[in-house]
């Protein structure tokens, strides 16, 4: 039995960047996942449902769990001392830390703190997203090309998902590992060593509800998956939970794709790139497989702004491929090259 804090210091001697702080900061972003995974489960008794009466940059109202778990997750980051920064979901600027012990800090980390928030209330499974970034700079004060990195440049991506268990699921470029959290003894345990994704599964995952507003490429993929062509598992079957990270997941061990397309309305579509595209696209890509806004590879779309969104197409390569093919084939007007 492997627990993550053991597996984080054995894999630490492998990454040239890491040292025991890096280490510190995964293990400080597993003690947040616990403290919100407590909250998760007894939320129905503890008052901690619905909305908080506030709204976030994304003009989304923010559910009281969604505040909760971005407090939490901020507060471990802080004492932990080895994060300089934050990019959060639910904060409209950047949180410095500019105390004395961490503002020297080597990293930033941006986060969905609670992804899958319109699920909460139904005992859905929900999830957090994590990025993590070496900081560019040298000295006291964050500058935009700490803040602004490109997805190539990450050092860290994960999510958490509260669910039938709750895992941490994580990759340092050296594969994707996930460890299934013990409630009996409080320890999250490696149970999925060196997670691949098939390289054509055989589930699609997309709110079909917005068909009238996809582009072209996507309306045409979505007709492909239904076509019967039982050599290439087709049909293929819908699964759609309505948090990334579950669907995300589900697919990761699966085999599958997820796609949540710019639309008519949100040519962009819905996602963030850099706490919710990016640390999935990485994990993907560690797993075998791929990820796109349609057209080019997400973890190389350089971000202008901390809540950018981007349309996202991930899962197996084969899947992602095809669904390439057919937007390039039919590319619509109203999808940003
Ligand atoms: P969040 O709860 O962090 O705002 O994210 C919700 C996202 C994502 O998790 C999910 O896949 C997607 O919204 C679902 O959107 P639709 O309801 O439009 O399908
Ligand atoms: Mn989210
Ligand atoms: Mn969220």
């Amino acid at each position: 039995m492997k627990t993550l804090v053991e597996f984080i210091y054995d894999q630490q001697e492998n990454l040239n960047y890491a040292t025991g702080e890096f280490s510190r900061l995964l293990n400080d972003i597993g003690i947040a996942a616990k403290i919100v995974n407590r909250d998760v489960n007894r939320a129905g008794l503890a008052g901690i449902l619905g909305f908080e009466g506030s709204v976030n940059v994304q003009g989304e109202n923010q559910k009281k769990l969604d505040v909760l778990a971005n407090n939490e997750f901020i507060k471990a980051l802080r004492n932990g001392k080895q994060c300089a920064a934050i990019i959060s979901e639910e904060n409209e600027d950047v949180v410095v830390f500019d105390d004395e012990t961490t503002r020297n800090a080597k990293y930033i980390v941006a986060l969905d703190p609670l992804d899958g928030s319109s699920n909460i209330e139904v005992n859905v499974p929900i999830g957090t997203i994590f990025a993590i970034y070496k900081r560019k700079s040298i000295g006291t004060t964050i500058t935009k090309e700490d803040i602004l990195q490109v997805g190539t440049e990450l050092v860290c991506g994960g999510y958490v998902i509260y669910g039938s268990s709750t895992m941490l699921v994580y990759t340092t470029g050296q594969g994707v590992n996930g460890f299934t959290y013990d409630p009996t003894c409080g320890l999250f345990v490696l149970s999925h060593e060196n997670i691949k994704i098939g390289e054509l599964g055989g589930i699609y995952s997309i709110n079909e509800a917005n068909y009238i507003y996809f582009p072209e490429g996507v309306k045409k993929y979505i007709k492909y998956c239904q076509e019967d062509d039982p050599e290439s598992r087709r049909p293929y079957t819908t699964r759609y939970i309505g948090s990334l990270v579950s669907d995300f997941h589900r697919n990761l061990l699966r085999g599958g794709i997820y796609i949540y397309p710019g639309t008519l309305k949100n040519p962009y579509g819905k996602l963030r790139l850099m706490y919710e595209c990016v640390p999935v696209a990485f994990l993907a890509e560690q797993a075998g497989g791929k990820a796109s806004d349609g057209f080019r590879r997400i973890l190389d779309i350089h971000p202008d702004d901390i809540h950018q969104r981007s349309p996202l197409f991930i899962g197996s390569k084969a899947m992602v491929e095809k669904a390439e093919e057919l937007m390039a084939a039919f590319s619509s007007d109203f999808v940003k090259e």
